[in-house]
């Protein structure tokens, strides 16, 4: 039995929550590895839609660990509001089934006002972020001079620890004209909120080694997506922290070995929120209308979601830089009723034609897509169950996206619902 990593394949909003959610079934422990609550996964479950950020998606279900990993950055305000709303909901949530790292990397109030001020300056560039204050978080985390989990336990050197943060911090503040940040501040902001977090705090990387040589199935829950990888994505506009599979390892503490099949997840269409180059958008009534088929509204900001068709230039990349095995591809029934559908199979750049994504900024903007055009299919494939549920053209579809990005669709989702799946191959098999 292999371990599974989930990542997701485009930037993001792939439909990561319903998958995973749904592996989650077959696994004993679900791991987030990177990012923070700058993530939106969205589970639907019975009559039940739960909204989660940063907890594991496992953590809905009964007698599944969930566990938060060194290489998440952890807002403990947005951790605590979101057991809080989950636990309204009904959901249990203790040291039984919750787990965080003691090294992961704290996200603070400045780090949220930091990315705010940045994203509101008319300097330097916008990047459209989540102002969950991500970015600054790791930015300490590389400078080293973070503030970890662990540092909330012993309040005693904490002090000295916000010190040297403020430090940084305060001659940044002096430079944009603001005023400067107390340590009592921050003290206080971080111990009165300590009771909430420490009970859940491990060490993960000993935990999560026991549990695997136990035989245990670990399900390895990525969040964003391959093109916002910090070093693979569309630099400066990604977000900023690896995000391709190769990091389930090092955020979580287990050596390559530990991570076995990777599947990717993919939308069937393309779509990005925040700023940033997109060769297939659409700025045409198609590209209104799959926004509306396909509700296409951010989950933790609520803002719309750019749109426009499959770029298997793009994903093909994705699938070598995170070495994945298969795809699940999703809302394919958003596709439904379409005249004729595109996809982008390679670019054309100042007169030549190529057959990958460009590193520089200034090339990713000026590729323009080359199209292969498709027929559509008038029936439906919402809800389907099998393939033989599906229309001819749709099929061909699928097939001729598994060909122009060198993976098998492993699983393809025809709805939100958990069972409108079609089940090629079960990742836990290997
Ligand atoms: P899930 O897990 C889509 C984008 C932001 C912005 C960039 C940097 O739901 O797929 P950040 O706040 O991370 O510094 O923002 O990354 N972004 C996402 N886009 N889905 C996400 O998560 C995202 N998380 C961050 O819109 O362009
Ligand atoms: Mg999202």
């Amino acid at each position: 039995m292999a371990n599974v990593v989930v990542v997701g394949a485009q930037w993001g909003d792939e439909g990561k929550g319903k998958i995973v959610d749904w592996l989650s079934e077959q696994a004993d422990v679900v791991v987030r590895f990177q990012g923070g609550h700058n993530a939106g996964h969205t589970l639907v479950i019975g009559d039940k839609v739960y909204k989660l950020s940063l907890l594991p998606s496992g953590v809905v279900r009964p007698n599944k660990l969930s566990v938060i990993g060194n290489g998440v950055v952890l807002d403990p305000h947005a951790l605590a509001a979101e057991v809080e709303r989950l636990t309204e909901q009904g959901v249990a949530i203790s040291r039984e089934n919750l787990r965080v790292a003691e090294n992961a990397t704290l996200i603070l109030s400045i780090h949220r006002e930091l990315d705010a001020l940045r994203e509101s300056g008319s300097a330097g560039t916008k990047i459209g972020t989540t102002k969950r204050g991500i970015g600054p978080a790791y930015e300490d985390k590389a400078g080293r001079r973070a503030i970890r989990l662990m540092d909330l336990a012993d309040l005693s050197s904490l002090r000295d620890k916000i010190d040297r943060l403020l430090t940084h911090h305060n001659a940044l503040r002096r430079g944009f004209g603001l005023d400067e940040f107390t340590p009592e501040a921050i003290y206080d902001e971080l111990s009165s909120v300590a009771p909430k977090v420490l009970p859940y705090m491990d060490a993960v990387w000993r935990l999560l080694d026991d549990e695997r040589r136990a035989g245990k199935r670990i399900l390895f829950e990525g969040a964003q997506g391959a093109l916002l990888d910090v070093d693979h994505g569309t630099y400066p506009f990604v977000t900023s922290s690896n995000t391709v599979a190769g990091q389930a390892a090092t955020g979580s503490g287990l050596g390559p070995g530990a991570v076995g099949y990777v599947l990717g997840i993919a939308k069937a269409y393309t779509t990005r929120v925040g700023e940033g180059p997109f060769p297939t958008e659409l700025f045409d009534e198609t590209g209104e209308l799959i926004g509306q088929k396909g509700k296409e509204f951010g989950v933790v900001t609520g803002r719309k979601r750019r749109c426009g068709w499959f770029d298997a230039t793009l994903v093909r990349q994705t699938v070598r830089t995170s070495g994945i095995d298969g795809i699940a591809l999703t809302k394919l029934d958003i596709l439904d009723g379409f005249e004729t559908i595109k996809i982008g199979v390679g670019y054309k750049l100042d007169g030549e034609v190529i057959d990958y994504f460009p590193a520089s900024q200034g090339a990713q903007g000026r590729v323009e897509p080359i199209y292969e055009e498709f027929e559509g299919w008038s029936g439906s494939t919402a809800g389907a169950r099998s393939w033989a549920d599906l229309p001819a053209q749709a099929v061909k579809y699928v097939r001729r996206i598994e060909e122009l990005i060198g993976a098998p669709v492993a699983v393809l989702s025809t709805s939100p619902e958990r069972d409108d799946t079609i089940l090629m191959k079960n990742p836990f098999e290997g």
